[in-house]
Order: C-alpha cells, then structure tokens, then sequence
C-alpha cells in the first residue's frame, strides 16, 4: 500500500522550547495509527502539524501528496481537543456553508446523537451559535465537531481525544459513529485510553520528543 502520510526530520519548537526532535515516520493508506503519550509530550503538536496548522520548524510533512496548509486542509477531517465553533448557526458549523442535502445532515445529526438537543431549540438546526457558545456544552460542540468531519468525508481522519468531553453512554454512542467515519480510511488518533485503540495497526508512544513503536 502507498504512503499517504510521512514525516522527514521532522522537528518543532515553541520559541526556544523544543517539542518534537528529529522525527521520521511514514503512514499508510488505510492504516489505523495510535498515538499516545503523557500529557505535554507533544501529541496535539504533532497533529497539528499532520492538519497543517502548524508548520515544521524542521524537516518536512507530507499530508496526501500536500505539503502546504492550504493542501491538506482539503484531504483531511479532523475532530480536535477543543472543537473549534464557529459564530455561525449549528448547521453552518457542520456543513461550513456548503450546500448539502438536508437527508446528509439529518443522518450525522442522528449519528452524533445531536437530534435530540437540536429538536429543543426553538430555531432548531438554524440556532446562532455566536452568543451562545457559553450555552454548549463541551460534549455538544464535540459532537458538533464529529457531525462536520463526518460529511466532509475526507481519506484521512485526524482525532485528538474525540470523545474526551462526553459521558460514559454518549461515548459509547459516539465511538459507534466514529467506527462509521472512519470505515476505510486512513485515521491517526491521538488518546489517552488504549483501549479505545483495539484492533489498530500501529500504536506509537511520544517520549522526549521522539516516536517509539
Ligand atoms: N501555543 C503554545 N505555545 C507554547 N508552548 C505550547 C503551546 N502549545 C503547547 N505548548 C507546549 O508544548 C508541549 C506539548 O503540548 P501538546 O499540546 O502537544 O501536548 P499533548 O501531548 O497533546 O498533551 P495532552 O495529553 O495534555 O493533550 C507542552 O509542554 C505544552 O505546554
Ligand atoms: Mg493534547
């Protein structure tokens, strides 16, 4: 199978504070990679750098044959640590105004478990999220995040501890919509919980900078 993802020297620092050192990693299509680590080793720096939010301070990475943000940003989905909310409505924050049947965003809304909670808005769907970001709960815009990343369908799924803001049953829920995302896919996934890493091909642990498989 192709690369689709690789990493060349890669290294990165915040200011003078060394992050990731020297680092050479190479993915395959349709693998299923772990990353895991302790807190601050460098895990969401490095899927940063994989979502081309961050640039390399060294080396190089290489996202589906692209190099630059603009590139990757096309042939990825990502759901990170803090889902990141737009002020726009609820449904513009999943299909980040493209124009979608509403049967496709019925179906991640009920995939996310989201259908309930939307059913009580009073507007529904086209609930404005600008001033009540305050009003979402943390499991809410996760899933909000999911739902977007679900009709994007990208080949690549990037996760950062998706499901980290959700209770125990939702998570259940949850995992089952991201086992549909990330059928046939190429998926890094960021975790603090091995066990959500069963039946991975490859778990690889951030130590001082460096990957240990
Ligand atoms: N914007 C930033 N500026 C400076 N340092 C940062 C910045 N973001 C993260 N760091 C530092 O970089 C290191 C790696 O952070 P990172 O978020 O990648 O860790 P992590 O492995 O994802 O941790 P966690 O498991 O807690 O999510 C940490 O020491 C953190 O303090
Ligand atoms: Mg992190």
């Amino acid at each position: 199978m192709e690369t689709v993802i690789y990493g060349e020297n890669l290294s990165f620092s915040y200011k003078e504070k060394e992050i990731l050192k020297d680092i050479n990693f190479a993915i395959k299509k349709g693998e299923r990679v772990g990353i895991v680590g302790e807190s601050g080793s460098g895990k969401s720096t490095f899927l940063r750098l994989l979502a081309g939010l961050l640039s390399p301070t060294g080396g190089v990475v290489s996202v589906a044959g692209e190099t630059s943000a603009e590139g990757i940003i096309k042939k990825i989905s990502m759901v990170m640590q803090d889902a990141m909310l737009m002020p726009l409505t609820i449904k513009e924050n999943i299909t980040l105004g493209k124009d979608v049947p509403v049967s496709r965003i019925e179906e991640v809304i009920k995939a996310t478990k989201l259908d309930k909670w939307i059913d009580s808005l009073e507007y529904g769907i086209d609930t404005y999220l600008g001033d009540r970001a305050n009003e979402i709960s943390g499991g809410q815009a996760q899933r909000i995040a999911i739902a977007r990343a679900m009709l994007k369908d990208a080949d690549i799924i990037l996760l950062d501890e998706p499901t980290s803001s959700l209770d125990k049953e939702t998570t259940t829920e949850v995992l089952e919509a991201l086992d549909r995302l990330m059928e046939g896919k190429t998926v890094v996934h960021v975790t603090h919980h091995p066990d959500l890493l069963k039946g991975y091909d490859r778990i690889i642990t951030v130590k001082e900078g460096r990957f240990y498989e």
